[in-house]
C-alpha cells in the first residue's frame, strides 16, 4: 500500500484559500442534503497521561471522501516541548479502503475552519462590507482573516483585538507583512472589544473565552458575525443580546446545538430555543432556505466544526497533491 505523506508546506502549496472555501461549500452542501455519513465524534480519555484523544470520522460518497482526523489534547506536552494538541488526518481510498494519505491535521483544521467562516461570510455578509473585526489572535486567527479577505477583498480595515494586547499588535504586524500586495486592507490592533466591533460590518470571534467577548448592543445593523471559538458547552463568545436579537441565525451542523455554549447557555436560561435558528449554511447553499434578505439584517453563523469539512477538504488536498507531484510516498 502506497501512502502519500503531506506536511503543512505541501498542503499550503497545493490548496489555495479559494479552493478550501469551495471544498467546504461542497462539504456542507452534501451534509445538508443528507448525503454524508458523519457519526458522532468518538472521545477516549487517557487519564494515565492526562490526555484525551478524539476521532472525527465520516464518509461523503459524492466527494469520494472517507477518513478520520485524530486530534488529541495533552496539556502536559508543553513541559516536553511538543505540541499539546497534536492532530493527524488519515485519508482512505473509498473504493478500496486502503489508506491513501497521512496529513498534518493541525493545518487541515486551520484551513477548513477559516474556510467555513469565509464561506458563511460570502453567503451572509453585505457585499459592500468595509470593516472586519477579529476577536482572538491565537493559532486559528490567520486562517480566519485570510478567508474573510478572500471573499470580501473590498475590506479596507481589519481591527484586531485580543485580551493580550501584545499578541494583537503582533498579529496586526504579521498580517500586514503577509498580505502586502495581495489584499488592500490595513490591519490595526485595538485595545477594547468595543473599539473592534462598533463600526464593523463583519465580526469573527475565535477565542477560548468562557463568557461573551463583546457587547452585542454595539453591533451595527447589517453586520454579519461568525462565532468560531465556542465548541464546548462551557465556552461561549457571543453576547445573549445577539443570540436573542439577530435577524437570522445559521449553523454548520445541528451538532452546534449540542456542543456550543453560545447556544446551550441561553437555552438553559430559557431565553433561546432551537426554533429561533434559521437553519444550516448548507441549506442556504442548496437553495432550501434564505440567506440575508436586506442590508439591515444582523446575521449570525455558529460553527463547531464537523468531520465532513475535514474529509472533503483532505480529499481535495490529496487529489491536487497527486496531480502536482507534491509530498512523499511511503510503502507499507
Ligand atoms: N469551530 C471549529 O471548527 C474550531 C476549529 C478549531 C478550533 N476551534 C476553537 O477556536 C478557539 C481558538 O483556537 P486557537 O487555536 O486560535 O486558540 P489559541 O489558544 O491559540 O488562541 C486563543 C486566543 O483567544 C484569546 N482570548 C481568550 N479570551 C479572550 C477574550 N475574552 N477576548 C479576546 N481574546 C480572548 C487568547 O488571549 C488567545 O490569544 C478554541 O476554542 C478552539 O478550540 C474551533
Amino acid at each position: 500500500m502506497k501512502i502519500l505523506v503531506l506536511n503543512e508546506k505541501d498542503m499550503r502549496a497545493v490548496l489555495t484559500m479559494e479552493e478550501a472555501i469551495n471544498a467546504d461549500k461542497d462539504a456542507l452542501s452534501i451534509y445538508s442534503a443528507g448525503e454524508s455519513n458523519i457519526p458522532l465524534r468518538a472521545n477516549l480519555d487517557v487519564p494515565e497521561h492526562n490526555g484525551q484523544s478524539l476521532y472525527m470520522y465520516g464518509y461523503a460518497a459524492k466527494a469520494n471522501a472517507l477518513g478520520v482526523k485524530i486530534v488529541s489534547t495533552y496539556p502536559d506536552n508543553i513541559d516536553k516541548g511538543i505540541p499539546s494538541v497534536p492532530a493527524t488526518m488519515v485519508l482512505l481510498n473509498s473504493e478500496t479502503g486502503e489508506t491513501s494519505s497521512f496529513m498534518d491535521g493541525t493545518y487541515l483544521t486551520r484551513v477548513r475552519t477559516g474556510a467555513v467562516a469565509g464561506l458563511a461570510t460570502d453567503y451572509l455578509a453585505r457585499k459592500d462590507s468595509k470593516i472586519f473585526a477579529v476577536i482572538g489572535t491565537g493559532g486559528q486567527a490567520p486562517g480566519q482573516i485570510e478567508a474573510v479577505l478572500t471573499v470580501r477583498p473590498g475590506i479596507e480595515l481589519v481591527k484586531v483585538y485580543d485580551l493580550n494586547t501584545e499578541r494583537a499588535k503582533d498579529m496586526a504586524a504579521q498580517m500586514t507583512e503577509l498580505f502586502k500586495g495581495r489584499f488592500a486592507a490595513k490591519f490595526e490592533a485595538v485595545t477594547t472589544s468595543a473599539d473592534a466591533v462598533k463600526d464593523a460590518d463583519i465580526i469573527t470571534t475565535i477565542t477560548v473565552a468562557k463568557d461573551p467577548v463583546f457587547d452585542g448592543k454595539l453591533v451595527k445593523k447589517g453586520a454579519h458575525i461568525n462565532g468560531v471559538g465556542s465548541y464546548t458547552p462551557q465556552l461561549s463568545e457571543i453576547d445573549e443580546y445577539i443570540i436573542t436579537h439577530a435577524d437570522k441565525i445559521y449553523m454548520d451542523t445541528p451538532d452546534a446545538l449540542e456542543e456550543s455554549g453560545d447556544f446551550i447557555k441561553p437555552i438553559n436560561k430559557g431565553i433561546f430555543s432551537a426554533d429561533r435558528i434559521t437553519g444550516e449554511l448548507g441549506e442556504v447553499i442548496n437553495g432550501k432556505i434564505k440567506g440575508r434578505e436586506s442590508d439591515d439584517e444582523i446575521t449570525f453563523f455558529e460553527t463547531t466544526g464537523s468531520a465532513v469539512l475535514d474529509i472533503v477538504t483532505a480529499q481535495r488536498i490529496y487529489e491536487k497533491a497527486v496531480e502536482q507531484g507534491v509530498g512523499q510516498f511511503i510503502e507499507l
